[in-house]
């Protein structure tokens, strides 16, 4: 398996653009299910999660024609018949739980949708009652048969529907969005969540032919359209990618970097954050610029994490390795998922000092942190270490890259382009002796 090797202590100078949103090209991926009409998707990054969706999309009558980072999706002449067995496989959804978002169009388009129960994942449950509440109130009939979700719709069709979702989910308002954007009627979604990346959806939905209203706010009026057209839509910045980029400059003392094709309005709470510990965050209207002087250690300052326009849960790991070197004590609150602390007890290895009791850790900073061999447990934890490995003295090896390869575009390209010492090599697994 790949594994990163980093020598920390280097300041990261330069300029680095960032990519399109994965949190927002995996639902408008999944949105070209509702037309059967060409769908171009512009802006698209390489990614292990949207190379997984591309294939899900193939097993559901896709196929994708790819240039640079735009897609085509052009639909195979699969009969009804076709389209309402076909099940997204278990040894996909097992690999990216946002293949649930294929359900809303399958069920909404088809009349059915069958896809495996995609489990749970290392930072918590992921339960999708919300999503399956939701399809519910369209009428939709849900059942578990293998280990496979399977929904059928009335035979009239999925129904227009007010639906008031219990938490601000970003996926279930996404993918009940999908499925209200196909029936006609008003449907109205209440407590739905605001991330740009519900916007961003909206906006396809809309060039498609759907009519919404009030998207990135908690309350989205949909009026669907049974003929949605083919359109070409370019994704959103990614906005973690973004808050990634600050964190590692703001991490690595020394640094002046220029973060560009980015939206700082979507960082808002993260830039707050940044200069109330003492980091320089100018902003302009595409670009941000992070600085910190040599051997700075951030002022100590606690979150909690919430949904947008609130501080990131997909910025948490990052900000807690940024705090292990604070000039004081901070607790750091995960409110939105139950198990988002992988990456401490790796920490921890690098010397910083962190307990984590219930939904907090708390963290003593240390001055310094040294390279440790460390693992990465999920996407964003495995940011995190890389954040204390370019703060660390001494060389880190991160082990299990691929969980980072699921949400990054060429993060070793990028790094190294702007001065950091970073290497992929494959680690030789060590084979237990009989
Ligand atoms: C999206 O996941 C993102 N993924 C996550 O990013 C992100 O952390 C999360 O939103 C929160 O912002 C994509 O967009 C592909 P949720 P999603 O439904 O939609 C509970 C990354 O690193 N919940 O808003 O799955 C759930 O258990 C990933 O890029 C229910 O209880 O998140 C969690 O505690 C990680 N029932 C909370 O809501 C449901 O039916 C937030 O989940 C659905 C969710």
């Amino acid at each position: 398996m790949d594994a990163y090797k980093i020598d920390g202590g280097f300041a990261l100078r330069g300029s680095v653009e960032i990519s399109g949103s994965k949190n927002a090209s995996l639902p408008c991926l999944f949105a070209s299910l509702l037309t059967p009409e060409p769908v171009r998707i512009r802006r698209l990054p390489v990614l292990r999660d949207t190379n997984t969706a591309l294939s899900l999309l193939k097993t559901l009558g896709k196929e994708a024609f790819k240039g640079g980072d735009v897609v085509c999706l052009e639909e195979k002449n699969f009969s009804r018949a076709v389209f309402r067995e076909i099940t997204a496989p278990y040894d996909l959804v097992k690999q990216m739980r946002a293949s649930i978002l294929s359900a809303g169009p399958m069920l909404a388009r088809w009349g059915k949708a069958r896809v495996s129960l995609p489990g749970g994942c290392a930072i918590g449950l992921r339960p999708i009652d919300i999503h399956l509440d939701g399809f519910k109130a369209m009428g939709a009939k849900i059942s578990v048969h293998g280990g496979d979700l399977e929904l059928t719709a009335p035979k009239t069709g999925l129904k227009a529907a007010r639906y008031r979702l219990h938490f601000e989910s970003v996926g279930a308002t996404e993918n009940l969005m999908m499925a209200a954007a196909f029936c006609p009627g008003v449907s109205v979604l209440e407590r739905a969540a605001r991330e740009p990346e519900i916007t961003d959806l909206a906006s396809m939905l809309q060039n498609m032919g759907a009519m919404i209203e009030g998207a990135g706010t908690s309350r989205i009026v949909i009026r669907g359209n049974k003929n949605l057209r083919g359109t070409d839509h370019a994704v959103i910045a990614d906005r973690i990618e973004t808050g990634t980029f600050v964190l590692f400059a703001a991490s690595a003392p020394g640094s002046s970097l220029e973060i560009t094709g980015c939206v700082p309005e979507h960082n808002r709470a993260l830039l707050d954050a940044c200069r109330k510990a003492g980091v320089s965050v100018e902003t302009s209207v595409q670009a941000i610029r992070v600085s910190t002087p040599k051997g700075f250690r951030p002022r100590p300052l606690s979150i909690k994490t919430k949904v947008y326009p609130g501080f990131p849960t997909d910025i948490q790991p990052l900000w807690t390795a940024f705090m292990s070197r604070a000039r004081g004590r901070t607790t750091v609150q995960e409110s939105i998922f139950e198990n988002r602390f992988l990456h401490v007890a790796e920490l921890n290895r690098m010397g910083a000092d962190i307990a984590v009791r219930g939904d907090r850790a708390l963290i003593r900073g240390a001055g310094t942190l040294t390279g440790a061999k460390v693992m990465a447990g999920d996407l964003r934890a495995g940011a995190g270490l890389i954040a204390a490995a370019l703060a660390a003295g001494g060389q880190s090896v991160i082990s299990r890259i691929y969980h980072v390869d699921r949400g990054y575009e060429n993060l070793e390209g990028k790094l190294s382009a702007l001065g950091a010492r970073i290497k992929r090599f494959v680690e030789v697994r060590y084979q237990r002796v009989a």
